[in-house]
């Protein structure tokens, strides 16, 4: 009997040892009623398990199509934070034109991409041009999608078809002002930025580094953040990688620069970065970057992370200028403490509402302890040798007082309150952030770096206005309008006096 076990894995000891156990079922029936529930109820997902290959091929398609979907971070774009149902949109993007809302891409067919071809859908991705024709605008990262090649987009298309569940509800509409309601002139836009070139293998590298190019620059899109852009809000390829805005936050350069980007930096550091957004005391991950890694990045694969760790290390160094040490080196452990006792105050009780190093005491030197090293379990980091602080830009670290940390990974959260507007702590004015942040970058950064009110006043109200949003201004537009006119009119007068004088 024991010989007529098909021989597919582990479980057939589980029976073995059941059939044993029961003696010979042909002298029981109810043992053999038994035995065959049993055996069934044990083999069947168990056999399912050990033979993956038993899944059907189209499953495997739309498993990959989820992975892929996740390094692409889909979900956290198209799915809206205040408790929206997955992928049905309505997430608010903050660009400088106004709020763009990100659309409803479940398969339904009234409301989302239920009816979009295989074709409509890779034109919509990697082009940005959706299924009616409509020209989408680069809040969308079709402009990086744009190398994901034709078998992933078959895999993605796969799973949303399939695996996501159809929401029957309209994403808001996106209502940007004049001129950029015109969606038309991204075909402009798109001629002059978009690349048209699918990923190929480059066969002098090997498999890691392309595989790392290939997440890094396409589906993980880190150049939307980390590029800064040109005048016409598009990636300035020239300083790929050196540092780029992000509304309130800035997205440090991270070019293979050893001072300015994370040449200094193990590959051990970069790899903890990425998965788990911890660096040690060098650097932690805050604001937009803080939910790449809670949605996309911690969910890849180690080989994943590793790849893009490889690749990293090959994009060219770029120094900003004028840095003579690297961002994770400045700043020494506090001695306010010892200086102030006896001459100041030092309880939570601020006596003097404008003092950086008053305000240290009381707002953070709880977690981030009186000499800035942070606590011994490293939860609650050093702002010594730490890149926020010792970055040339103080962006981070403004928004970081302003806005918290936020991060959730593998289940568990990480928190700083903020002190902003919607603080449940305290909330602090644009003077007294001012102040925390020269105090805290003279005793434990960068020493060069200085922040003013009106700089916490633009990390508050979302960062720095671009040229380009100018042009919704009706000032800059009439302006604009008027000088138009003026050409306009001075040509015909020009052309009528040629006319004449002939
Ligand atoms: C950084 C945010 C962001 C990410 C990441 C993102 N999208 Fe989008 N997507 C948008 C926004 C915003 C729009 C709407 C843009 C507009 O209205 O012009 C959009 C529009 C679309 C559309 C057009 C749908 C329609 O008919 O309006 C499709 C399809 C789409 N996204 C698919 C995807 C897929 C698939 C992924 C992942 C591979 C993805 N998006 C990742 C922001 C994002
Ligand atoms: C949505 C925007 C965004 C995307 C996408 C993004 N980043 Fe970031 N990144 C940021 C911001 C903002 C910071 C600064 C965070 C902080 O202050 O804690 C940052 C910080 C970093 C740092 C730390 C730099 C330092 O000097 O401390 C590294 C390394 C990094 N990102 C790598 C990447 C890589 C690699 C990718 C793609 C796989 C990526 N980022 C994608 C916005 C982004
Ligand atoms: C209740 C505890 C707490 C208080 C109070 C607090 N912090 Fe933090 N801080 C944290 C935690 C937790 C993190 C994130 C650690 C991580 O990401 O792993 C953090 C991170 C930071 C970072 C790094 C952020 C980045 O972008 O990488 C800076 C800078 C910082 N805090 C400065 C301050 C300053 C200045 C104050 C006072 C205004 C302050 N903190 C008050 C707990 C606190």
């Amino acid at each position: 009997m024991n010989r007529e076990i098909p021989e597919i894995g582990g479980w057939k000891l589980v029976v073995q040892s059941l059939f044993e156990r029961l003696g010979s079922p042909k002298k029981n029936p109810l043992k053999l009623a038994f035995l065959t529930i049993a055996s069934a109820v044990i083999a069947l997902p168990l056999a399912a398990a050990e033979h993956p290959a038993a899944v059907s091929t189209k499953d495997d398609l739309v498993s990959r199509g989820q992975y892929l979907s996740v390094a692409a971070d889909c979900a956290a774009c198209h799915t809206d934070p205040a408790g929206g149902q997955p992928f049905a949109g309505g997430y608010a993007i903050q660009s400088p034109m106004g709020k763009i809302f990100s659309t409803n891409i479940t398969p339904s067919k009234q409301f989302g991409i239920g009816n979009y071809s295989r074709d409509e859908f890779a034109k919509a991705v990697r082009e940005g041009v959706r299924a009616d024709g409509g020209h989408l605008y680069p809040a969308m990262p079709y402009a990086s999608y744009s190398m994901l090649t034709d078998a992933d987009i078959d895999a993605l298309y796969a799973y949303f078809m399939k695996a996501v569940k159809p929401v029957e509800k309209a994403s808001p509409e996106t209502k940007l002002p004049f001129p950029f309601n015109v969606r038309a002139s991204m075909i402009g836009w798109n001629a002059l930025f978009l690349g048209k070139d699918r990923f190929t293998a480059d066969k002098a590298k090997d498999d890691q580094w392309n595989r790392g190019k290939y997440l890094v620059e396409g589906l993980a899109h880190c150049a939307e953040c980390h590029t800064p852009r040109n005048a016409l809000m598009a990636p300035n390829q020239s300083a790929a990688f050196a540092g780029g805005q992000v509304g309130s936050w800035y997205a440090p350069n991270i070019t293979s620069d050893k001072l300015s980007g994370i040449g200094g930096w193990t590959d051990e550091e970069l790899f903890s970065y990425l998965k788990t957004g911890k660096a040690g005391d060098k650097s932690r991950a805050a604001g937009p970057m803080a939910e790449a890694v809670e949605h996309s990045f911690q969910h890849l694969s180690d080989d994943d992370i590793k790849a893009m760790v490889a690749y990293l290390r090959t994009v060219p160094a770029i120094r900003d200028a004028g840095q003579t040490e690297a961002n994770f080196v400045h700043g020494t452990a506090g001695t306010d403490v010892l200086k102030l006792r006896g001459v100041r105050k030092l309880t939570h009780e601020i006596t003097d509402m404008s003092d950086g190093a008053q305000l240290y005491i009381a707002a953070c030197a709880s977690c981030h302890q009186p000499d800035g090293l942070g606590t011994k379990d490293k939860f609650y980091p050093a702002l010594v040798n730490n890149t926020t602080t010792g970055q040339p830009n103080p962006t981070d670290l403004i928004a970081a007082i302003l806005f918290g940390v936020k991060r959730e990974v593998g289940g568990r959260e990480t928190l700083m309150p903020g002190f902003g507007a919607d603080s449940l702590v305290q909330r602090l004015s644009d003077e007294q952030v001012a102040a925390i942040a020269n105090h805290v970058l003279q005793q434990f950064g960068n020493k060069q770096a200085k922040v003013t009110p009106a700089d916490v006043a633009t990390v508050r109200a979302g960062g720095p206005t671009p040229l380009i949003a100018w042009l919704a201004n009706p000032f800059v537009l009439g302006v604009i309008g008027l000088v138009g006119l003026g050409v306009i009119v001075a040509a015909f007068r020009f052309i009528r006096r040629r006319k004449q004088a002939r």
